[in-house]
């Protein structure tokens, strides 16, 4: 993929998020995850027909019988070159927006064909990411304590000036526990930890490292991201049970006890990841509803040049009925 085509179907993947953003955000905090994710995706689909690429969804909504839209395989976009594998979270952090709670994204990544790990028949994925500055010093085989106080050492700051972002989940405790005992701070979230890798490594948002299980897809969209800004995650799959480790084995993955590099989970170098707000968060503001106009803030990335623009706009609500879903 040249340079000119990237930067202008990054620019691109910014209208993809924006419109996912404006189609759910008038669904925040109406308790109806299904309804919003309906039409994040609808009107994701409908901006990704039109971008000029020859697309294949690698991370979607699910297999193609379970998906009506943007099902892992599909094939997206104007059917030109180049060709490019697309990971689309059309909304991470559904319960976040259902209950009108802050850091709902919708996100879209893009890299070269055959670049991004699927991580065939797997939920989860243990996780450790990290902004540019501590890209080096981490290691997902040590401990908790090995890994604050590499960080720490990195980034010329005690261990109890580290705030650990992690998701508040029973399978957590033991995590907590030894980051308490560690003496870091702890930014519980309730949902949403490709916010959570990525404010990991942006300045100013109080999260130094992202820790814990999360979702597989999530890890490798979280992956595009940290590429784009220089930062670096590491992780390992993990079955819930025995019947998902058997399918995952049939499935062809027997990498189940590798350990995940970024590279690994995004081997490309052409990279672009854009994300928009739809409820506010530490990295970008929600959708907002002016009188004629409603506004959005995004973050758009490149790998080839490792710039991160901040993009708020403004959009006309007469315009946009190509993007809503007709239900
Ligand atoms: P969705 O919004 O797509 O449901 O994902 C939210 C999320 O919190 C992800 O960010 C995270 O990786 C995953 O769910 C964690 O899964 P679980 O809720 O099962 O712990």
């Amino acid at each position: 993929m040249t340079e000119k085509i990237d930067r202008n179907l990054s620019l691109e993947l910014l209208r993809v998020t924006e419109v996912a953003a404006m189609a759910a955000a008038s669904l925040v905090g109406r308790g109806d995850k299904n309804k919003a994710d309906g039409a994040a995706v609808y009107a994701m689909r409908a901006a990704l027909a039109n971008v000029a690429m020859n697309g294949t969804v690698i991370i979607g909504e699910g297999e193609k019988d379970q998906a009506p839209m943007l099902y892992i395989g599909e094939k997206i976009g104007n059917g030109q070159p180049p060709e490019v594998d697309i990971a689309v979270d059309p909304i991470d952090g559904t319960r976040l927006l259902s209950q009108g709670l802050p850091n709902a994204l919708a996100v879209v990544a893009m890299a070269e064909r055959g670049s991004l790990y699927s991580a065939p028949g797997i939920f989860y994925m243990n996780k450790i990411a990290v902004g540019p500055d501590a890209k080096d010093v981490i290691d997902i085989d040590q401990s908790v304590l090995w890994n604050l106080q590499s960080i720490a050492w990195a980034k010329g700051r005690d261990i109890k000036e580290l705030t650990v972002a992690i998701l508040d989940r029973p399978r957590h405790e033991k995590l907590i526990y030894e980051v308490r005992e560690a003496g870091a701070r702890i930014k519980l979230l309730l949902d949403g930890d490709i916010a959570g890798s990525i404010m990991a490594a942006r300045p100013r948002t109080g999260v130094d490292v992202l820790m814990g299980i999360g979702g597989a897809p999530e890890a490798v969209v979280s992956a595009c991201a940290l590429k784009c800004m220089g930062g670096a995650i590491q992780c390992r799959q993990v079955p819930r049970d025995e019947n998902e480790r058997l399918k995952a084995l049939s499935m062809g993955n027997n990498d189940l006890d590798k350990m995940f590099t970024t590279d690994d989970l995004v081997r490309g170098n052409s990279i672009s990841v854009s994300i928009t707000g739809i409820t506010n968060g530490e990295l970008v503001d929600g959708v907002k509803y002016l009188a004629d106009e409603i506004e959005t803030h995004s973050l758009v990335m490149r790998s080839n040049s490792g710039t991160v623009r901040e993009v708020r706009a403004w959009h006309r609500p007469d315009k946009l009925s190509l993007y809503e879903a007709p239900y």
